[in-house]
């Protein structure tokens, strides 16, 4: 369907029906679970950020074939891919997907055949293999052109990394940037949810400023602001951070390093978000949290430590049930890894058994061989790169060749189609 004024309509008309008048197809949410059609939807989903940048249709499509033999429902990619002009003239020898470029306090949208119309093929093609999509709108990370661009030109060099979410000349420019992308597919029932950033925090490769600190609130306000937005453009659609669901509690909780007791960020609020407060909001419809203690805590990881990494995981997705049990809505363990196939060979089962024992959502990392652009190898950006058909590989993708961690999460997937009905 692709109505410009049926979403004005219905916007008038959701506080009297609020779901009756959502479009077939479209996931919303009943009390804390997803449905589709009036059915619960659990599944299992994956993580592919390079997808969008794949050149060729079939290999866009092998891609999805992957996803579909392990049972996924759900992909979450990005909507966004921004470059300096100065990378123009190589992006585009080299077929880098691109959606923005900047070179001014204006970035300018390319909706060309190198850029959205890419991202309208992922979209049409997820259709077909009745998969659904998590958009996000841009990253707190360097990577594929987040936060920092819209700093830099902006705000200007010097600044600190919490000035995206308080400068308003830079929230106009997000906010003209996602209202590009919500009035583009807002029609699609293949959109899963709008994701108002990857991994929101005080800091990202800019550090943190003096307005974003534990208790300031500034990430909370932030994506109240941006919701209530996305919720004014797009009245149907679920909503969420995009956030690793940090929390924010009162009460003391670190652990104990050569005799000091360190406070933790992932629950001082010292990264930003206050998952509970948060979930709270209104058009928050549901949470998202991420899972890497190996990286967070490269301090502790060592033999004679208390510490293990499956505790400390089992113990994050306990906290994030709780959690989604107090707000009434549902939550997506929506990243996770460790590094190593005897690592996740070893933790992902505790973890995956855990998050859907908690009736929690996965994403995963899929990773698809026998990709044929460019003879299988291309280097696409950063360290991003098809070597020999494999798609990239940041550590964490699983291939089908790995076959205890590929069956336990088309095992997965099968146990979240079970409660589907
Ligand atoms: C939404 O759908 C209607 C009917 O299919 C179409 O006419 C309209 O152009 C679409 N709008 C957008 C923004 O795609
Ligand atoms: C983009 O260009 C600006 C200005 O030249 C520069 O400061 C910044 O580092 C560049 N950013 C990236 C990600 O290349
Ligand atoms: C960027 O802007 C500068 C100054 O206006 C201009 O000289 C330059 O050609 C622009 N670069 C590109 C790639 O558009
Ligand atoms: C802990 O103390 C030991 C011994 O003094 C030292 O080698 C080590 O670097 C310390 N670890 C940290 C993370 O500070
Ligand atoms: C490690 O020991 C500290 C201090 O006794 C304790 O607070 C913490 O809960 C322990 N961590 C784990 C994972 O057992
Ligand atoms: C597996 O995890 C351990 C403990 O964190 C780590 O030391 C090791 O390097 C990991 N293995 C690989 C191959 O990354
Ligand atoms: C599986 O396939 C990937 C991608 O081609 C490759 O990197 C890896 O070495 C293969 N084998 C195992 C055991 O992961």
């Amino acid at each position: 369907m692709r109505l410009s004024l049926l979403p004005v309509l219905c916007a008038l008309i959701s506080t009297a029906v609020a779901a009756k008048s959502v479009p077939k197809g479209f996931v919303t949410r009943k009390g804390s679970r997803f449905e589709l059609d009036g059915k619960p939807f659990y599944f299992v989903g994956a993580n592919s950020y390079w997808l969008p940048l794949l050149t060729t249709q079939e290999d866009v499509e092998n891609t999805f074939k992957e996803m579909q033999g392990v049972g996924v429902k759900v992909l979450r990619t990005w909507g966004f891919n921004a470059i300096n002009a100065t990378e123009l003239a190589g992006a585009t020898q080299s077929g880098l997907t691109y959606y923005q470029v900047w070179n001014s306090s204006d970035w300018t949208l390319n909706d060309g055949p190198q850029g959205l119309q890419r991202l309208d093929n992922v979209i049409a093609t997820a259709g077909r293999y009745g998969i659904k999509v998590i958009l996000a709108f841009t990253n707190n990370w360097v990577g594929y052109g987040g936060a920092e661009l819209y700093i830099n030109w902006i705000a200007g060099a010097g600044n600190t990394h919490d000035v995206f979410y308080t400068d308003p000349r830079i929230i106009s420019s997000y906010q003209r940037y996602v209202k590009t992308i919500v009035d583009r597919y807002k029609n699609s029932s293949t959109i899963f949810a709008w994701e108002l950033m990857n991994e929101a925090r005080c800091l990202g490769d800019l550090p943190a400023g003096p307005h974003c600190v534990p208790g300031s609130g500034t990430l909370h306000t932030w994506y109240k602001r941006q919701s209530d937005f996305v919720r004014s453009l797009d009245p149907h659609h679920l909503i969420t951070t995009g956030g690793e669901g940090h929390f924010y509690w009162k009460r003391p909780v670190g652990y104990w390093l050569n005799g000091t007791f360190v406070s933790d960020y992932n629950f001082n609020g010292q990264a930003g978000e206050d998952f509970d407060a948060d979930m709270q909001l209104e058009n928050i419809d549901f949470g998202t949290y991420h899972l890497y203690p190996q990286f967070w805590y490269p301090e502790l990881d060592t033999p004679d430590s208390n510490f293990t990494i499956e505790s400390w995981g089992s113990g994050w997705i306990k906290d994030h049930a709780l959690a989604a049990k107090k707000a009434g809505k549902p939550v997506i363990l929506e990243e996770f890894g460790v590094s190593g196939l005897a690592n996740k060979t070893h933790i992902y089962p505790e973890w995956v058994d855990l998050a859907l024992a908690s009736d929690h959502a996965i994403l995963i990392s899929i990773g698809t061989v026998g990709l044929k652009e460019n003879g299988g190898n291309r280097l696409i950006k950063y360290a991003d790169a098809l070597i020999d058909g494999a798609s990239p590989n940041d550590g964490f993708a699983i291939y089908k060749n790995q076959t205890a961690v590929w069956n336990l999460f088309t095992r997965a997937a099968r146990i979240q189609a079970a409660k589907s009905v």
